[in-house]
């Protein structure tokens, strides 16, 4: 059987790669990026900024972009292509719509088949225009004017990408513009418009809901900036070490932003025996190295409150549940079922063809778990999400009858997820 056993440097974290080209594409003046994430989602949103006329190339090793302010993309004479990447959409649609432009946006397969209203309703609150298809979906258009009014917004859903959307939105918008989240998601945006010096408001209130209040428009100025390694994709690799006997991996450079790491908490009251030591900040977020070794799991029940600080591991946390001893109960998971896949269903569904128990109520996961999985032949049917793919790849160090359908589909979010992984089994 396969052991972890080894060093990794994490590559750069998926949702701060798209919001430092963005934001560096809406500073005046130039901007280098090092250890930008060279994955699907983000050559999106690097094509869709070219094609909004922002100067973007790769030199030595690092990302340059030449921004041209908050009101400075140009009219794109082509569709704008997300590809698979909600984030690459949704929060672009924020950054176009204060700018005089039209935009066409489009998606492939999966991402047509997601909301997209969930950040449109609250832009055109602000005065912005859009035409959806049958009212949600991509492909879409946007009207844009750089008079968009600002209002007191509160932020229903908990998403990172509405926020992010609205705070692009509020950048070129005159006057005070408050955003309110009714609990705090992902706050890599708001982090790196205090590390660009962009003056705002930012609290946390007593109860719970956080607040960011602009004074547009604003001028920001190119500073240079670097990608801390993404936590979600280090999550795979110490779900990995923890499940197979005789593991003791370091992953270094991973970000230690405090909405991200959670897991590390749940994996840790499972039984997990992770330790994370600080190193330097990277670009207004604290880095670290995290060390797992293999650990006897047990289940637990995972609060719904936390949804918000999981919501890209719940699939890798299905993995180490399943080989945990006893049931682990994963609640109030409906924003799954809005990602690449519905992931409630791909991840019961994958589970039970390895001969996992797992069932779905409502919105919550049960899974029991054994620490002797069967060895089972199947196929995992990935629906072309890579977090599904990754995670069931982490599975199949136990078992090497497990096969998937699209392998070549992690590279929406870590392209060289496989040679990461072989590079690290002994
Ligand atoms: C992201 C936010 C999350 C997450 C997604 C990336 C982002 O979605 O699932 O992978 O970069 O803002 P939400 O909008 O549901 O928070």
């Amino acid at each position: 059987m396969y052991k972890l056993d080894g060093t990794l440097n994490i590559p750069g974290c998926k949702s701060t790669s798209h919001r430092q080209l963005i934001l560096a594409s809406m500073s005046i003046g130039k901007s280098e990026i090092t250890n930008l994430l060279e994955a699907d989602d983000i050559k999106a949103t690097i094509q869709i900024l070219k094609l909004l006329g922002i100067k973007i190339y790769k030199r030595f090793g690092k990302w340059i972009v030449y921004g041209n302010g908050t009101n400075g993309f140009l009219q794109p004479k082509k569709v704008l292509n997300a590809l698979n990447s909600g984030t690459t959409a949704r929060t672009m649609i924020g950054a176009v719509c204060s700018n005089p432009i039209k935009c066409r946006f489009i998606g492939d397969s999966s991402l047509k088949q997601r909301s997209m209203s969930r950040v449109t309703v609250y832009l055109e609150k602000l005065g912005a225009r859009f035409k959806l298809t049958k009212n949600d979906y991509l492909p879409l258009e946007t009207y844009g004017t750089d008079k968009l009014i600002p209002e007191e917004i509160i932020i229903e859903k908990p998403s990172a990408q509405i926020k992010t959307s609205l705070i692009f939105a509020g950048l070129n918008i005159s006057g005070k513009f408050s955003i309110r989240e009714k609990v705090l998601t992902r706050d890599h945006t708001e982090r790196l418009l205090k590390y660009l010096n962009v003056k705002f408001k930012n609290k946390k209130e007593k109860d719970g809901s956080n607040l960011i209040e602009l004074e547009g428009p604003y001028e920001i100025y190119a500073k240079n900036m670097r990608v801390a390694g993404d936590p979600s994709s280090a999550a795979f690799f110490i779900v990995g070490a923890l499940i197979t006997p005789g593991s003791k991996i370091t992953l270094k450079n991973v970000m230690l932003n405090p909405t991200r790491i959670e897991y590390i908490k749940i994996l840790k009251k499972m039984g997990g025996n992770i330790s994370v030591v600080k190193t330097n900040k990277i670009s207004g977020e604290q880095c670290g190295n995290i060390s797992a070794r293999y650990s006897k799991l047990k289940g637990i029940n995972i609060n719904k409150s936390l949804s918000p600080f999981l919501i890209d591991e719940y699939p890798i946390l299905s993995i180490a549940a399943s080989c945990a001893t006893g049931e682990t109960k994963m609640n109030g998971l409906s924003e799954l079922r809005h990602k690449e896949s519905d992931r409630i269903k791909s991840i019961v569904l994958n589970l039970k063809k390895v001969g996992v128990r797992a069932k779905s109520i409502k919105d919550d996961i049960h899974i029991t778990g054994s620490s002797n999985l069967n060895k089972k032949s199947c196929k995992i049917k990935t629906y072309g999400d890579h977090r599904i793919a990754c995670s069931f790849m982490i599975l199949a160090l136990l078992n090497k009858n497990i096969k998937i359908d699209n392998e070549k589909c992690v590279s929406i979010s870590y392209p060289k997820f496989k040679r990461d992984l072989k590079s690290l089994l002994k």
